[in-house]
C-alpha cells in the first residue's frame, strides 16, 4: 500500500514525490502554510489527491487554532482557503475540497470550538477514505472496459501516487489485473515533470504489473504497430459538455487514439466533474515555470533567451472521449445528459 498522504498526529504526512523514484522520503506538514506549499510545488500532486491535500490543509487550520470564538475560528478557515486556492487552478478537486470543509463548517458552527475542530479533523479523514472507494468503485467499471490482454497506454500519473490511494486510470488497470486480465501498460514518460517514467513506472513496479515507459514522442508509433489496445487517462476537470482537462500531452494521445481507432477512456471521480464549467475553453490552465522545460535534473538543454511554454494541462474536446469512468458508472455521449445524471444519483445516494 503506498501512502501518498495520510493525517497523523504531527500534521500532514506526504510522500515526497518530487524525488521518487531515486528516493522514497517522506515530509510533514505541520502547518496549513506547509500544506499549500507541499501542494504548489507538487511534494503532492494529482487531481484527488490535492483534494484532499486541501481538506486536511483545513483541518490543520483548525486543529492549531487559538481561536475562542466560532467567528475568529471561520475567518481562520477562510483566510487558509484563500491561500490553498492559490496554489493550483486547474484541477477542480482543490476547490471542491475546500468547499466541502467551509459546508461543514457552517452546519457545526452552533457546536462548541474543540467540538468543531475534531470534526473538521474527522471529515478530512473520510474524504482520504472516500476517495479510495471511489477508486475501487471505478476500478469495478472501467475493468470491464479493458481488454483481456495486450496493451493499455497511459499518461502522466493517475495512480495510488495521484489520489488517497489505488488510483483512478491505474485503478481501471489494477482491477483489471486483479481479475485476471493480461494487460501490458505502456506509460507515456509525460514530459516536462516525468510523472508517467517516475510515479506511474514506480508504483505499477510494485505491484508486478508489466510496464513499458516511452517517450511521449513515441505513442503514435506503438499504436500504428498495434501495441496499443485501449488508452485510459485520469481528468483534473471534466466540463459539463464532457470536454477534459488533464495533463499537457492527453489531447495528442486522444487524437492518435481516435485516427487508429482505439478507445480512449477517461477515469475520474464525480468531484472532478464541473458542471458549473459549460466547456473545455473555461477551465484555467495553469502556466508553470519555464525551467520546468528549459532544464532536466538541473541542467540547461535549450539555449539562453529562446521563448518556452509551459502549460501543465491540455483540453481533450468530448468528441474524443469514448467513455468517462466515475465511481457511479460509466458516463458515453451525449456527456451533457450522461454526466448530469450520474452527479444526480451521486447526490440522491449520499
Ligand atoms: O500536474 P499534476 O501531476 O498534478 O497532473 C496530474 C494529472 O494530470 C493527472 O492525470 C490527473 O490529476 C488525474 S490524477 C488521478
Amino acid at each position: 500500500m503506498i501512502h501518498t498522504l495520510e493525517w497523523t498526529a504531527a500534521g500532514v504526512r506526504f510522500i515526497d514525490q518530487r524525488k521518487l523514484p531515486i528516493e522514497e522520503t517522506y515530509v510533514t506538514a505541520t502547518t496549513p502554510e506547509q500544506v499549500a506549499d507541499a501542494i504548489q510545488t507538487m511534494v503532492v500532486r494529482g487531481a484527488p489527491a490535492i483534494g484532499v491535500a486541501a481538506a486536511m490543509g483545513i483541518a490543520l487550520a483548525a486543529k492549531n487554532s487559538k481561536a475562542e470564538s466560532v467567528a475568529d475560528l471561520k475567518r481562520e478557515i477562510d483566510h487558509t482557503a484563500e491561500l490553498i486556492a492559490q496554489t493550483r487552478p486547474t484541477a477542480v478537486n482543490l476547490f471542491w475540497g475546500l468547499q466541502r470543509m467551509k459546508e461543514k463548517f457552517e452546519q457545526l458552527r452552533i457546536r462548541p470550538i474543540t467540538q468543531i475542530k475534531d470534526a473538521l479533523v474527522e471529515e478530512a479523514q473520510r474524504m482520504h477514505a472516500e476517495d479510495i472507494a471511489a477508486n475501487r468503485a471505478m476500478g469495478r467499471h472501467g475493468a470491464t472496459l479493458m481488454p483481456s490482454q495486450g496493451g493499455v497506454l497511459t499518461h502522466c500519473n493517475a495512480g495510488a501516487l495521484a489520489t488517497a490511494g489505488y488510483g483512478t486510470a491505474l485503478g481501471v488497470i489494477r482491477a483489471a489485473v486483479e481479475q485476471g486480465k493480461k494487460i501490458h501498460v505502456y506509460a507515456d514518460e509525460t514530459r516536462p515533470f516525468l510523472q508517467g517514467a517516475r510515479l506511474t513506472a514506480w508504483e505499477l513496479m510494485k505491484d508486478n504489473v508489466p510496464t513499458t515507459v516511452i517517450s511521449d514522442n513515441m505513442a503514435g508509433a506503438m499504436m500504428r504497430q498495434g501495441k496499443i489496445g485501449a488508452v485510459v487517462v485520469g481528468a483534473d476537470r471534466i466540463a459539463a459538455n464532457g470536454d477534459v482537462a488533464n495533463k499537457i500531452g492527453t489531447y495528442t494521445v486522444a487524437v492518435l487514439a481516435k485516427e487508429h481507432g482505439i478507445p480512449f477512456y477517461v477515469a475520474a471521480p464525480t468531484s472532478t466533474v464541473d458542471l458549473a464549467c459549460p466547456d473545455g475553453s473555461q477551465i484555467p490552465i495553469e502556466q508553470r515555470n519555464i525551467k520546468e522545460v528549459t532544464h532536466i535534473a538541473g541542467k540547461q538543454m535549450v539555449p539562453d533567451g529562446v521563448s518556452i511554454e509551459n502549460p501543465a494541462f491540455d483540453v481533450t474536446p468530448a468528441e474524443y472521449v469514448t467513455a468517462i469512468i466515475t465511481e457511479w458508472g460509466i458516463a458515453r455521449a451525449p456527456y451533457s445528459e450522461s454526466l448530469a445524471e450520474l452527479i444526480g444519483k451521486a447526490q440522491v445516494e449520499v
